[in-house]
């Protein structure tokens, strides 16, 4: 038997405030959390929807270390960038507050005290590296060195991103700080712990056999952690921000963010509703929704619970519907590769298209495996779905309306077999939207809320209006009728979709209303109701729109490439006198051509000064032969000949490797005198 509730609280993870939110979040946590609270304000349910953002952490004070800023310079600035383009997204957060609050503070602090003063931590003393240059401890990641598997010299504390290694910072060769650049040293330093493993056998319960129906990814990653035997979690850094551990002796150090973070959707729901947020977190006929993605599991699955049960007073989560990671164009999105489509930048590119981003990231939305956003399929979901089939059948119906009825509702007469058939359908539509969004499948959800403007379409195009008008305007008003309310029934199935698209169509029916229970109903739109005039609810996309995106991020691999290139390490010394041996000349291309069925080489015929000389060189992949005829270049003229596919080759045309392995001659400067010597 299915528990019923009283409340849901829907919680959405608090994204680090380092940087904009991109699609890789939307489509992970905001678009299905924001689909689901609509949903349940549209049938009345008590729900609030908690979000926020995540302002503490080593990586934003590396952030602030590296452009010269104070780690609060950095939240500020994300945390208002990120909250304003949410709400311009019509991400409809009950609060979006931030973890540097006074009331998230105090909460985070009350809550640790709690836990301490009831003997729930175990305390250790573990040698961390230490700056003395800095005179402070240093985490993982400002400790750089040597991986031991791979021999990367760039490799961080807590990981090697070259051999994608996970290291522990005493496994690094030769540690650097990366603060004072010093060698770092050992020293004691004390933590508190939640020692996970006291509450092993409660989360095998609970989860393993009380939550069988979480997704397969989730419930999976419980069972792998569970099986592996859960270990004590440190819950103290030694880091300058954060929220002060609350003990005495405790100076220098802050609770680890992942242990503030959670808390933070406590401390804005109190925030949202100081006298009664207890009920949302301590009443068991609430439901509480975590929504995030699938590097957040076992924080939301095991840990945080583990929190709120050694606190005593907190429910825990009904579910946990986690989301795999949506890709781009083929790669991980990487906010430090900048691969990304940051919620920002489509908004200030795509003006007014919110539904359309929220439509394809929901068609694509990756529920069970990993998925792909591609440029090319936002374009065509949007011109071959949103607007050839649902901007299409509103306008239709529509356009048609004001056609034969002056804009105003027909009044309807006997129903034939068939309307009574397509109206049953949006009955039918409708238990299967909600079947799927009471299980978490928005994907299938939107699919259903979509078929109710297939159901439109084929209805027009099988019952003709068009064709009776001239002969049965009755059986033209019953149809334009039953028309009208299936587009009345889209307005609200769509809302929780597309609430833009969805407000634009009440806009155009003149519905003032919207209920979830008015869903299935054929009589929602009564007869003489005028309507206003028609406008497009989707247009479409064009290919130039596209073409700039994915020759942004054409550019953004390309200097990605730059970035990450390291330049060889420099070879064993020589003497000058080696160097002299080298006699390099500067030559002019008189004839270039291709060697016939050598795919790398081009054959030369070079003015040295001296008489001229044929050289060849392995660069057709990078040069057409025209391209270089008449150019200067620079060339090593006492190499020993040697024959090349049966030419004599006398001498090396030089040229640089660039980061992307392609080749690029060498020429001087100015032109000089065929045959001038390199020196
Ligand atoms: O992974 C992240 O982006 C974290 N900032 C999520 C925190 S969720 C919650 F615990 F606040
Ligand atoms: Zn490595």
């Amino acid at each position: 038997m299915e528990k019923k509730f009283k409340r849901t609280l829907v919680t959405t993870a608090l994204p680090y405030a380092n940087g904009p939110v991109h699609i890789g979040h939307l489509a992970g946590v905001y678009v299905p959390a924001d689909i689901y609270t609509r949903y349940l304000r549209l049938k009345g349910e008590d729900v609030i929807m908690i979000g926020g953002s995540d302002e503490h952490g080593v990586p934003i004070t590396i952030k602030a270390r590296k452009e010269g800023v104070s780690p609060q310079d950095i939240v500020d600035r994300y945390h208002k960038l990120i909250k304003e383009s949410f709400e311009e997204f019509g991400i409809s957060f009950d609060i979006y507050s931030r973890t540097t609050s006074e009331i998230h503070s105090k909460t985070a602090s009350e809550f640790f005290r709690k836990l301490y003063d009831k003997g729930e931590f175990i305390e250790k003393v573990t040698e961390q590296y230490y700056d003395e240059e800095a005179q402070q401890f240093l985490a993982d990641r400002y400790i750089t060195g040597t991986c031991p598997h791979c021999h990367n010299e760039r490799a961080y504390g807590d990981q090697c991103e070259a051999c994608g290694s996970s290291l522990n910072s005493t496994d690094l060769i030769d540690p650097k700080s990366t603060i004072s650049g010093s060698k770092p040293v050992l020293r004691k330093t004390k933590h508190w712990y939640l020692p996970l493993d006291k509450w092993e056998s409660f989360m095998r319960q609970w989860i393993l056999e009380e939550h069988k129906e979480w997704r397969p990814n989730v419930y999976g990653q419980c069972k792998s952690w569970i099986d592996l035997g859960l270990q004590p979690r440190a819950v103290s850094r030694d880091l300058d921000w954060g929220v002060p551990v609350p003990v005495e002796g405790a100076e220098g150090k802050v609770l680890y963010v992942w242990f503030d973070a959670p808390i933070g959707y406590i401390s804005n729901t109190k925030e949202l509703l100081p006298d009664s947020w207890e009920k949302y977190w301590k009443d068991p006929e609430t439901k509480l929704v975590h929504f995030i993605g699938k590097d957040n599991i076992v924080f939301h699955c095991i840990i945080f619970p583990a929190m709120l049960k050694a606190e005593g007073s907190y429910i825990l989560p009904d579910n946990v519907p986690a989301n795999e990671f949506l890709n781009l164009e083929g790669d991980k999105i990487s906010t430090s590769r900048n691969w990304a489509v940051w919620l920002h930048e489509y908004l200030r590119d795509f003006p007014g298209k919110q539904d359309v981003l929220r439509y394809v990231l929901t068609a694509n939305a990756p529920e069970t495996k990993d998925n792909d956003f591609t440029w090319k399929d936002f374009q065509v979901r949007n011109n071959s779905e949103l607007v050839a089939i649902l901007g299409n059948f509103i306008n239709r119906a529509v356009v048609l309306t004001h056609k034969y009825f002056e804009g105003k509702v027909p009044a309807r007469a006997a129903l034939t077999d068939y309307d009574n058939a397509t109206i049953a359908e949006i009955s039918k539509i409708k238990a299967d939207i909600e079947n799927n969004l009471n299980n978490y499948r928005f994907r299938d959800a939107q699919k259903e809320a979509m078929n109710l403007a297939r159901l439109g379409n084929k209805y027009l195009a099988e019952t003709e209006p068009w064709k009776l008008a001239k002969t049965d305007m009755e059986r033209v008003a019953t149809i334009m009728n039953v028309a009208l309310q299936i587009a009345a029934n889209i307005a609200v199935a769509f809302e929780p979709f597309l609430p833009f698209s969805a407000a634009k169509i009440r806009r155009i029916l003149h519905m003032e209303n919207c209920q979830w229970d008015m869903l299935g109903n054929d009589n929602l739109l009564e007869a003489g109701k005028e309507l206003a005039e028609p406008e497009l609810i989707f247009e479409k996309i064009e290919d130039d729109a596209i073409e700039a995106q994915i020759k942004r991020l054409a550019d953004i691999k390309e200097a990605n490439k730059r970035n990450n290139w390291q330049a060889a390490p420099i070879r064993e010394n020589i003497e000058f006198d080696d160097f002299t041996k080298l006699d390099i000349r500067v030559g002019k291309v008189l004839e270039c051509t291709k060697v016939p069925k050598a795919d790398k080489l081009l054959q030369f015929r070079i003015d040295d000064g001296l008489g001229g000389r044929t050289i060849v060189s392995g660069i057709a992949q990078h040069y057409a032969p025209e391209d270089l005829v008449g150019k200067q270049v620079c060339f090593v003229a006492n190499l020993a000949p040697r024959k090349l596919r049966g030419i004599e080759s006398q001498g090396m045309i030089l040229s640089a490797e660039d980061a992307d392995g392609k080749l690029v001659v060498i020429t001087p400067a100015n032109d000089v005198a065929p045959g001038s010597e390199v020196k």
